[in-house]
Parts: structure tokens; C-alpha cells; sequence
């Protein structure tokens, strides 16, 4: 293999780092077969996001998103974690304080063994009540319409976090917490254009943080960051490590 000094930086950042950040959106999971949401083969060609992923679109027609949402769960189910995951696991048992923040709902980090994961938009494999809020674990094919809430009978949406909607304060603090502490952030597949998330690369530079891109191709953050990598994360990744 030719040696590409454009790695160094990095892998010796890393080799000597106590504390990590990655935060990773739908292009870490694209080589498991999911879906990513932009670009040719992205689910928002095909489907509006507004009539899928707000509060307005269930309160109008919950029976429709449901029926989206089962779909995904049906595409992510087969779905494995990739070299790409599995990697994030091996640099978390290697550094001392490592976060891993993600917007993606999959559940393929916790597949491949991460441990201290932070959901930011939720999970497609939990539901929660609109009337109580209880939430649940639910990895049914076939849930049928309509699924309420045996505590109060009120209907149960997916718990994720859909456009317009705040995300839970909990995770989002200790989100800041470990972007203003890390030395290095790894951004792993995200096209960075969705708030919060794409401004934490921002928040952990101004704090001192190195940031490291690895993604297919530029994205708004590529110019901002210390070291921008284009390629598959799942060849990257192991690699640096
Ligand atoms: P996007 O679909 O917007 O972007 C995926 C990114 O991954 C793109 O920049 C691709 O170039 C890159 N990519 C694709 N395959 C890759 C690979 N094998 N290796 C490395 N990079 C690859 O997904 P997100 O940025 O995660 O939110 O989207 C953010 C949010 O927008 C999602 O969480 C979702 C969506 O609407 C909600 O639904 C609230």
C-alpha cells in the first residue's frame, strides 16, 4: 500500500487522543444497504419530507407515515453493520473518553457493539405515546394500524425526531459537552446540511478540536475542517486505525 502522508496528522492524533468524538449520519450505514436520504439514490428523491418526517404530516394522515416507517424498518432489518461500524467500536475500546453522536435511527452502531451512543434523531426501533409518552422497544414487521398505547390508548408514533421538532435536551447536552472537550472529531457520512448536526463540527473546532471529514465526496463542511478524506467509510476507516 503507498504510504499517503495526508494520513499522519490523524493516525498520530489518534494514537495519542484520551478524548474522541464521531458523529456520523446515513453515509456510515450506506455501505450496510441502507438508504441515505439525499443524492441520486436518496429517499428524499422519491418522498417529501414533508409529508413523512413532521408532526403536521402525522396529525394529518398517521396511518401513511406509519406505513413509511414500517417500510424502512423493513429495508434496515436484513441490514448488517459494515467495516465502518465495527471500526468505531475498536476506537472506542481504545480511547479512554469516546462519544459517538448520531443522527441515524438504524440501530447499527448498537448492532455492532458501541457502547456510549448518542441518538440525535431518535430511534426507528422504539415507540412512543403521543398522550403519556411511555416509550417502548417495538421491532414488529407488521405493526398493525392503529398502535396504541396500553397504558392510555392514545395513539404510539416512532420515537424519532422529525423536522420541526426540538431534540431531547438530555442528548443534546451531553452532545455539546463531549464536542467541547474532544480533541479530535471524526465526521463520518453526513452531508452536513440538517441543524443541528451540522453545525457541531463548528462548535468542537472553535472549542480546539481537530476535525477529521471522511464522506464520498465535498460537503460545506469539507473546507471548514482540519482534514477532509473522500472515499467510503468503510475502507477509510479500518485503514486509519
Ligand atoms: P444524507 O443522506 O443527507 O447524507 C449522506 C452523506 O453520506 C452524503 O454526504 C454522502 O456523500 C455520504 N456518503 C454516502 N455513502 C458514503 C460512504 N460509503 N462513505 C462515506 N460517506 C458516504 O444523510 P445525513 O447527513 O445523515 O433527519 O442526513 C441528516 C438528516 O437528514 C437525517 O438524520 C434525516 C434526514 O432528513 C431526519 O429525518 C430528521
Amino acid at each position: 500500500m503507498i504510504h499517503d502522508s495526508r494520513w499522519d496528522p490523524t493516525v498520530t492524533r489518534l494514537r495519542g487522543a484520551k478524548r474522541v468524538v464521531a458523529l456520523t449520519g446515513a453515509g456510515i450505514s450506506a455501505e450496510s444497504g441502507v438508504p441515505t436520504f439525499r443524492g441520486p439514490e436518496g429517499l428524499w428523491k422519491n418522498f417529501r419530507p414533508e409529508d413523512l418526517a413532521t408532526p403536521e404530516a402525522f396529525a394529518r394522515d398517521p396511518q401513511l407515515v406509519w406505513e413509511w416507517y414500517i417500510w424502512r424498518r423493513g429495508r434496515i432489518a436484513p441490514c448488517a453493520p459494515n467495516p465502518a461500524h465495527h471500526a468505531l467500536v475498536t476506537l472506542e475500546q481504545r480511547i479512554p473518553d469516546f462519544t459517538l453522536i448520531t443522527q441515524n435511527v438504524d440501530g447499527l452502531h448498537r448492532r455492532a457493539r458501541s457502547r456510549n451512543v448518542l441518538h440525535l434523531h431518535g430511534t426507528i426501533w422504539e415507540v412512543r405515546c403521543t398522550g403519556c409518552g411511555r416509550v417502548e422497544e417495538n421491532r414488529d414487521p407488521d405493526l398493525a394500524f392503529p398502535p396504541l398505547c396500553p397504558a392510555c390508548g392514545k395513539l404510539r408514533r416512532p420515537n424519532v425526531v422529525w423536522f420541526g421538532e426540538a431534540l431531547d435536551p438530555t442528548i443534546l447536552s451531553r452532545a455539546e459537552e463531549a464536542l467541547q472537550k474532544c480533541e479530535i472529531l471524526l465526521v463520518v457520512g453526513t452531508s452536513a446540511v440538517v441543524q443541528p448536526a451540522a453545525s457541531m463540527a463548528l462548535w468542537a473546532k472553535k472549542a480546539g478540536a481537530y476535525v477529521v471529514e471522511i464522506n464520498l465526496e465535498p460537503t460545506p463542511l469539507s473546507r471548514a475542517v482540519d482534514m477532509s478524506f473522500q472515499g467510503k467509510a468503510g475502507e477509510i476507516l479500518p485503514r486509519m486505525l
